[in-house]
């Protein structure tokens, strides 16, 4: 069967090959596992937690309406980091397409976490949808204001673990010539390297990047992931290492930093801003694709 939904997850297969599916739980819509011909293309800890107790922590867990933690917002000022998407049980709202398998989730007030819902009482509706292609994997967001009266302001971003061998061996490309905020360093500069390269703990909020700049993620040469992204103008790199990874329990094994790099694409430098009524959607796909230096 193409499609499969149990009390806690669904299941797509593609229709031409058994060992291509996805796993999406239903707490914060996470692509939990994306395996493409045989091979998981995603990480995911061995201790993260899939019974709604927290976000989890691996696949691609969705962040809204606000990236990190926003210090002067009236009510998002009040919501734990990454929001409250991550943390709520969406609506399995059915299949869309056979081939490829295509399925949506909503969420809205009347769904979401009631206790981060009473922290950041605004209208709004939100429409995931996954596509399933042979060769890729679509997550396609459709955020629109129900309001009648207030304005609907908010950052989304896929927040995705890919996985990798060895990050070491893996670099991230054509991100080269934008500007970016460092977390790490609380300071913002052009990026002048030719790739981003992992010796330590990074986290990079690379801002304003073209929207034809395919960021791929490169392992000893051969590309292993092209991350094509539309309408999400902003690009998160994220590698915990190894002290950030010892200090989250739900990190695990403590060795998992080597095999994984969030590239983490987003709307989150400034807010999405729609007038009541208005609608915004934005996606991300993940595939394969030749080695393209798009910028040195
Ligand atoms: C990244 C942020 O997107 O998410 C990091 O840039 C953060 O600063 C990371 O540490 C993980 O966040 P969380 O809330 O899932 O532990």
């Amino acid at each position: 069967m193409a499609i499969e939904e149990t009390a806690t997850e669904v299941i797509l297969t593609h229709p031409e090959n058994s060992s291509t599916f996805v796993k999406i739980l239903k707490y914060g819509a996470t692509v939990i596992s994306w395996n493409l011909k045989g091979k998981e293309q995603l990480w995911l800890s061995s201790a993260a937690k899939m019974d709604g107790s927290k976000p989890v922590r691996g696949g691609i867990p969705l962040v809204f309406p606000v990236f990190g933690k926003n210090q002067d917002d009236e009510f998002l000022s009040k919501l734990p980091q990454h929001g409250l998407a991550r943390n709520s049980t969406w609506e399995f709202l059915g299949q869309v397409s056979a081939n490829p398998p295509t399925v949506q989730f909503g969420l809205g007030p009347e769904f979401a976490n009631p206790e981060l819902t009473k922290l950041w009482p605004l209208d709004y509706s939100l429409v995931l949808t996954v596509e399933l292609g042979s060769e890729h994997l679509k997550t396609h967001i459709e955020v629109s204001n129900t309001s009648s009266e207030q304005l609907l302001k908010f950052n989304w971003l896929f927040h995705t673990y890919l996985r990798i061998d060895d990050v070491e061996d893996t670099m991230v490309s054509n991100l080269s010539g934008t500007t970016l905020y460092d977390q790490m360093l609380q300071d913002s500069y052009l990026d002048r390297q030719p790739v981003v390269s992992f010796h330590e703990e990074l986290d990079r909020i690379y801002k304003q990047v073209d929207s034809d700049r395919l960021v791929q993620v490169i392992d000893k040469g051969k590309p292993v992931h092209t991350i094509r992204r539309h309408n999400l103008p902003d690009a998160v790199v994220w590698n915990p290492w190894i002290e950030k990874s010892k200090g989250m329990a739900d990190f695990e094994p403590k060795t998992g930093y080597k095999e994984m790099v969030c590239v983490e694409p987003g709307h989150v430098h400034d807010f999405v801003q729609l007038q009541p009524g208005q609608t915004w959607e934005a996606y991300q796909l993940l595939y394969k694709d030749e080695l393209k230096y798009q910028v040195i």
